[in-house]
């Protein structure tokens, strides 16, 4: 028998301000029903001008370096849309705002909201060669789309960071995955822009194929039935995408989907993200604590994941929730990361979108804003300079 791989650990952060959907249905002359309803969609979080993916990273790691230490973390994963430089990995920040360990390859991950799932994927492969290693994987992002257009309302930011070992105390997975990609232009971001271009529909479209394709090739490798799974855990770029996406996949497979059995399969893995918002790599991974945190006892169940990102490949993989499991969760810490938020207004929320940080490479400090464990302190020569509050 092979040694059981998976999350040991998984923690979150996210952004100190956040908007709520009235605020924008009011200005944007729309039915508020059409984001809470409709997409699914409350409230969104936003980053203030001295967050970035690197601080919220550093905060959602940093409680699981100081339950588990740092030993035997030889590889550091983290996956973003939203990168800080095109060439200096974002987790190398970390060595000093969270003391990763030096002894450790550190690595950045980029395919649209999938790169997470390509971490845990990396990461048992190298566990399964050395089950005593430990790999420490993150998914960061802030999903931000221009003013005034469909994307707008699932705009948020997250990160999740989960520590990956053999015998794991949360999720072991397993071995087994269908894959499926396919050159599409659904949604993007040139280099030179900060908002992401999309073609909302053909990306609704392209998500649910690729989750089928994915299912297809997942039951292809000998993977077990749909209803083994006592729950299914989707990436939410809005959470009535989760819905969509698993009625698809049903009806392709001749099973009715009555609303009453799509709650039950996605119901629990919506309640963080209805609040937070697309969270893009880090947002199927917030489906995980949101299902782990609000479902009852899951022990011995089987989930299923199911991974997209945009251009696009999408992956479904599956696992075993582990005895004693409750134990490791980190609930309490979630429900405050989004709780403590501070509300936005719209003209505040309009500052914050349109501001775009100094680029002369001269010396400026950030106005302090967060209140979150990590700040971007200032720009100076053209580098970040961050630090712990
Ligand atoms: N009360 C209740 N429901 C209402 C309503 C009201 N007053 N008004 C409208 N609705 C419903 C509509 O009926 C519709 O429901 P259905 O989808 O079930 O038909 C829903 O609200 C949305 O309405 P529209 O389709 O008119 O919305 P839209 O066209 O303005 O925007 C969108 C939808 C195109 C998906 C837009 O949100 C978007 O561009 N999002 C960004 C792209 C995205 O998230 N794509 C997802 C797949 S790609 C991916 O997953 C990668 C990634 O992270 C980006």
């Amino acid at each position: 028998t092979t040694t059981p791989v998976g999350i040991h650990d998984l923690s979150f952060a996210t952004t100190h301000y956040a908007l709520d959907h009235a605020v924008l249905a009011e200005r944007l002359g729309v039915d508020r029903d059409k984001f809470y309803l409709g997409i699914g969609q409350e409230r969104m979080s936003v980053a203030a001008a001295d967050e970035d993916i690197v601080t919220i990273a550093a905060a959602a790691a940093q409680p699981i370096l100081e339950r588990h230490g740092t030993d035997n973390i030889r590889t550091v994963l983290l996956a973003t849309e939203t990168g800080v430089d095109q060439s200096k990995a974002a987790a190398l920040y970390l060595h000093s705002l969270i003391g990763l360990p030096n002894a450790a390859r550190v690595v950045e991950l980029k395919q649209a909201c999938y790169g997470g799932t390509a971490g845990l994927a990396f990461a048992a492969g190298l566990i399964a060669r050395d089950p005593s290693q430990r790999v420490l994987v993150i998914a960061a992002d802030i999903a931000k789309y221009e003013l005034d257009t469909p994307g707008e309302p699932t705009q948020g930011a997250a990160a999740v960071a989960m520590l990956v070992t053999a015998n794991p105390a949360i999720l072991a997975l397993d071995p087994i995955s269908g894959l499926y990609s396919a050159d599409i232009m659904d949604f993007w971001r040139p280099n030179y822009r900060s908002e992401a271009i999309v073609d909302g529909k053909t990306s609704v479209n392209a998500y649910q194929k690729a989750a089928q394709e994915a299912w297809s090739d997942y039951r292809r490798q000998g993977g077990r039935e749909l209803g083994e799974f006592a729950a299914f855990c989707y990436h939410q770029p809005f959470t009535k995408m989760a819905y969509k996406a698993h009625r698809h996949l049903l009806e392709s497979q001749g099973h009715t989907a009555e609303a009453a059995d799509l709650e039950a399969a996605i119901g629990a893995t919506t309640t963080y993200n209805r609040t937070v918002g697309n969270s893009y790599t880090a947002s199927l991974y917030l489906g995980l604590a949101s299902l782990l945190d609000h479902a009852d006892d899951l022990t011995g169940k089987a989930l299923a994941m199911i991974s997209y990102g945009s251009g696009s490949v999408a992956e479904f993989f599956s696992g075993t929730v582990q005895p004693g499991y409750r134990a490791h969760l980190r609930t309490e810490a979630n429900q405050a990361a989004i709780s403590s938020r501070e509300m936005l207004d719209y003209d505040h929320y309009r500052a914050l979108h349109e501001a775009v940080l100094p680029t002369d490479g001269a010396y400026h400090a950030m106005a302090e804003e967060t209140r979150r464990p990590f700040r971007l302190a200032a720009m100076s020569g053209h580098k970040r300079i961050y630090e712990a509050r």
